[in-house]
Formats: structure tokens, sequence, C-alpha cells
């Protein structure tokens, strides 16, 4: 629904040269249709100038923009003929802001309905619509109000109202509920979700917090100095070995209680989130586990959850535990080998247990 190729950003803060901030430095981006893909990293990533680039409120310095199968791109570059063209396929995308952006000399229906005047829409076409999409963020009672007299919560519904105006395909949402509490910001995800899901709405939303990307995003992308450094399916990346989104996701900490150990993560989904793996394994090899660390979260309605555990021994006297967990399609990572065992003895027994028990690989 959304795709980025080679997308480029290069902002020229000054007319002299050696002035140049390069924002974005060619991002593949692909957004599913029906999806939510929440984008994350820390500030200054290009988070926000991505998604400017998507909606083309920013021009790219190259590459291109297709959104539900229109090159914007290339409508950009045609002058202002092709304007009008433009135009019409960004009423495709609907955009929400962090400081919602709403007029505070216009009520909330009159906000609402602004995207429609500028559409060109009746007045009694204008009102119908925008009653309609207040009942559906429920905010059916505050048509009349002003923003002033509205919640931090209430404004984005609005937001969000306006922003659903035109019938957009592709919701973007740029930090939108990093001004407001816990509990709100809650309620604003699971309203994101549900229009996701009634309306098969594909959403774009960019965060720098990991907990909205566990409660409504199905993918997700981590964009470190312009460029994207990992993508996937949740479900994807928490089964890729060393995923930094994965661990920030799923953090888990410990450290071994002694020298001669074997420290595993263990991620679980799926069937094997609800099977009791540790305790079979326990029994069937009569060893000690113990559990340093462990989080289990839904996550896109899945159960997942990741374990550090250790066992006693090295990791070379640990391989066929490790095969056995393995087998049941869990996903392991290592933590690190007893102390005295040097790197290269670790790679040779890894390749050992890979070759004892073949790896389930992950979906990557
Ligand atoms: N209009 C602009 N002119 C010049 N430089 C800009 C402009 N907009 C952004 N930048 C620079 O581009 C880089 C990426 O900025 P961007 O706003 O995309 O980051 P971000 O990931 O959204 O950060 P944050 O999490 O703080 O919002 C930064 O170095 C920023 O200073
Ligand atoms: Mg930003």
């Amino acid at each position: 629904m959304i795709t980025t190729t080679g997308l480029t950003k290069v902002y020229r803060a000054h007319r002299a040269r050696g002035h140049e901030i390069t924002a974005l430095d060619g991002v593949d981006l692909h957004v599913r249709e029906g999806e939510v893909y929440g984008v994350i990293g820390q500030s200054g990533a290009g988070k926000s100038s991505l998604i400017r680039c998507v909606n083309l409120l920013e021009r790219p310095t190259a590459g291109t923009v297709t959104v539900a199968g229109q090159d914007l791109t290339a409508l950009a570059g045609r002058g202002p003929r092709a304007g009008r063209e433009l135009r019409k396929a960004r009423s495709n995308i609907g955009m929400i802001f962090q400081h919602f952006n709403l007029l505070s000399s216009r009520t909330v229906q009159d906000n609402v309905e602004l995207p429609l005047e500028i559409l060109g829409k009746s007045g009694k076409e204008r009102s119908r619509k925008a009653l309609e999409l207040l009942d559906l963020v429920g905010l059916t009672d505050k048509a009349k109000a002003y923003p002033a007299q509205l919640s931090g919560g209430q404004k984005q519904r609005v937001g969000i109202a306006r922003a659903l105006a035109g019938d957009p395909k592709v919701l973007l949402s740029d930090e939108a509920t990093s001004a407001l509490d816990p509990e709100t910001t809650r309620s604003i995800l699971h309203l994101l979700r549900d229009l996701n899901r009634q309306l098969g709405l594909t959403v774009l939303l960019i965060t720098h917090e990991m907990d909205v990307v566990k409660t409504v995003c199905d993918s997700a992308a981590l964009m470190e100095n312009g460029r994207i450094v990992e993508s996937g399916t949740v479900t994807e990346l928490l089964a890729t070995p060393g995923s930094e989104l994965a661990a920030a996701l799923f953090p888990v900490s410990g450290d071994a209680s002694a020298d001669d150990r074997t420290v595993v993560d263990v991620t679980f989904q799926g069937d094997a989130a609800t099977q009791p793996v540790i305790s079979q394994l326990a029994r069937t090899y009569n060893i000690d586990i113990s559990i340093l660390g462990a989080a289990m979260d839904t996550v896109a309605g899945k159960q997942v959850g990741r374990m550090r555990i250790e066992l006693p021994g090295r990791y070379e006297e640990n391989v066929v535990p490790i095969g056995f967990l393995r087998e049941r399609g869990l996903q392991l990572d290592l933590v690190e080998a007893a102390a005295d065992t040097a790197a290269a003895d670790t790679a040779a027994a890894d390749k050992a247990a890979q070759a004892s028990v073949p790896a389930k690989e992950g979906a990557k």
C-alpha cells in the first residue's frame, strides 16, 4: 500500500556548501495493505522526514514514493499541471499530529468538516460525514464544543476524525500519542487498531515508544541515521536472532550465577508460548534450570514471551538440552558462554548444536 524505494532527503540548511544534512539515506519501505506499521528510532533518526516525504509535504531529494498504486513522486515532478492530480492522490492519505493541529476558532464539527470544504463538498454532505466520523471516534456529544474545551485525548480523536474525512486508504501518524498520558495513549491506540480493522485502513505510525509498537503494530522498522536498519513483521523480528527491535520489545536481564553456567534467552511464540517446555526440559535431562528474567506479553493478539534461563555447565555440555529447545520451535540466543570458553570453542559448539539438531530457521 505504501512503498518507497531509495528515498533520500538532504536538507540544505544554508545556501553555502558543506551545510547538508542527510535526513533520509536510501529508505526502502514496504507497508502492506491493511497493516499497522510502526517506525521507531531515536530523535533525529529521520522518522518525521520519512512521513513528510511519504505524503509529499516534503519533496524527496531522490527516490520514489508509491501510495495505493500511485507514484506520488512522479506526479510531484511534473510541474503545476500535475498539482491537481497530486492533491487528489493525497486525499488517499490522512495525517494526524502530535499537537493535534486543530483550529481553535472552529467547533469540533467544523474542524472535521475542513478537509471536506477543501474537497468542495456541499454543506449537507459535510455535516452528515462529520457527524458520522465523530460518532466513529466516540465524540458525538462534543460536535459543538471548541478545541479548548476538550482533553488531549478528545482533541486527538477530533484529529483522527478530520484525517478520515476524505475516506483515506492510509493514515499517517507522527508521534500522535506522545503528548498524552499512558491511559489516554492506550485508548487512542485502541481506536487506531479498531479503525484499522473496521475500515481496512492501513496505518503508518511513527513513535519512539516501544509500547506503542507492542500494542498495535503488525510490522515495525527501526531507523538509525536516515536508514532502516531492521524491519519485518513483529513475529519475524522476534524470531530473528540478535534483533535489536526484538530485544527492545522484550528486554530481559540477569547475570550468570557462576562461571560454569550457560545463559540463554529463549523466545516463545504461538503454540510454544503455552507449552510447559522449561519443565519438560528439566525433567527430560534431569537438570536444574534457573530463570534469571522473563517478560510475557500479547503482541498483535498473540502471546509472546522471552525468558533468560541458566543451565548448569558450560555451553558444550548443554548442546543436547539446547537442541531440545530448538526442536520445539523456540528461538535461542546465547547470552554468554562460560568465562574460560574461548570464542572459537563457542562457535564450534554452536555449529555442533546446529548440526545435531537442525535449528528451526525464523520466518525471515
Ligand atoms: N526542515 C529541515 N531543515 C534542515 N534540517 C532538518 C529539517 N527537518 C529535519 N532536519 C534534520 O534532519 C534530521 C532528521 O530529522 P527528523 O525530524 O526527521 O527526525 P525524527 O526522527 O523525526 O526526530 P524526533 O524523534 O526528534 O522527532 C535531523 O538531523 C534534523 O535536524
Ligand atoms: Mg519527529
